[in-house]
């Protein structure tokens, strides 16, 4: 077995996954296979401030905890994800945001990157310390290139500096991620997203932010154009600025693919390969992690926009519904 799985981990570099805590608690043979298959564990959904801080006055690291705790036993590296992203605020942090001064929301954001990285100091070695902060699926309409957030408007752009900082405050021995998506395929507005990473990345880092890793979500999409040579020049720059690079949510939409599973599993292992070999030439590409290890795991079934028109389940990840292996993963 020598796909891009097999030679990411020969190549010593972290494969792993994000997992859902629920799964991990229930299934031994889930528990199983990751312990089998992945170096680096992740939660799915069990660090964003929607699980940890559901509402006012009650917070929740249980879920985090369970991954912390199996991943660690098992001798396995961990990230975090994700401590500023737009879609995990919870509805009464963005009510709150709306009327802060910049002062309190900068307390606020302060409070969350405290808890979080500090209950976790010392275990988990790479945080996601910014999500999807640029525009670009979807309209631009500032000239900065930003997307439009709650805590852009409470805070203006200097929010991404300043979430670095505070999480370099929080645990200075922590990685820390700008992890951002739609950067992989070969269209128009995929350039410019690519153009303004680099810019403002240079930038953050002449400000002597403490950014060090940058991570590629990579969620690709079966009749999306890559391009080999654009992407690898994208990593290249990227490594030139100094920073390390992660692959951190790979998985491939197979809507365009044809129903029969073995076609499509053949159509997702070849477009898995065709991304990791440019990526995995790269030498500072550091870690590859999927979301989701098997197809009974994965969003995409539950995201209008991935959804296939024929009504069958995605086939996205490394193993099947069954958890055994595809040749994605062979
Ligand atoms: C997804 C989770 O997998 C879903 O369970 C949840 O409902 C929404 O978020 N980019 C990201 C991830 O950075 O956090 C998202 O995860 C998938 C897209």
């Amino acid at each position: 077995a020598d796909g891009p799985q097999g030679v990411a981990m020969r190549k010593g570099l972290a494969f792993g996954a994000a997992v859902p805590s629920n799964l991990l608690n229930r299934s031994a043979e889930f528990r199983k296979i990751l312990a089998r298959d992945c170096g680096l564990l992740l939660g799915n959904n069990e660090l964003k401030m929607a699980v940890v801080m559901p509402e006012p006055g009650r917070t929740d690291f249980a879920p985090a905890d369970s991954v912390v705790r199996f991943a660690r036993a098992h001798g396995q590296r961990l990230r975090g994800h994700a401590l500023v992203w737009h879609e995990a605020l919870p509805s009464w942090v963005a009510e709150q945001l709306a009327k802060a001064s910049p002062a309190q929301a900068e307390d606020f954001l302060r409070r969350w990157i405290d808890t979080a990285m500090g209950r976790y100091r010392g275990m988990i070695e790479s945080w996601d310390v910014l999500n999807e902060v640029l525009a670009g699926y979807g309209p631009v309409r500032r000239e900065d290139g930003l997307r439009e957030t709650p805590w852009l408007a409470a805070l203006g752009p200097g929010y991404l500096d300043l979430a670095f900082r505070l999480a370099h405050d929080a645990d200075p021995s922590a990685v820390l991620t700008w992890n951002e998506d739609s950067l992989e395929h070969d269209f128009g507005w995929v350039e410019a997203r690519r153009a303004r990473v680099l810019t403002r990345l240079e930038a953050m880092r002449k400000r002597g932010v403490p950014v060090r890793r940058f991570g590629i979500q990579a969620h690709l999409v079966s009749d999306h154009p890559f391009d080999a040579a654009k992407f690898r020049r994208f990593l290249r720059e990227l490594g030139q600025l100094g920073v390390g690079i992660a692959i951190t949510e790979l998985d491939i939409d197979d809507k365009a693919f044809p129903a029969d599973p073995a076609a499509r599993d053949k159509g997702v292992a070849d477009f898995a390969r065709r991304f990791l070999d440019v990526a995995l030439d790269e030498p500072a590409l550091l870690d590859v992690v999927t979301w989701g290890l098997f197809d009974g795991d994965t969003w995409l079934n539950d995201h209008p926009d991935h959804r296939r028109p024929d009504g069958r389940r995605q086939r996205p990840l490394p193993l099947d519904e069954a958890m055994r292996p595809k040749p994605f993963r062979e």
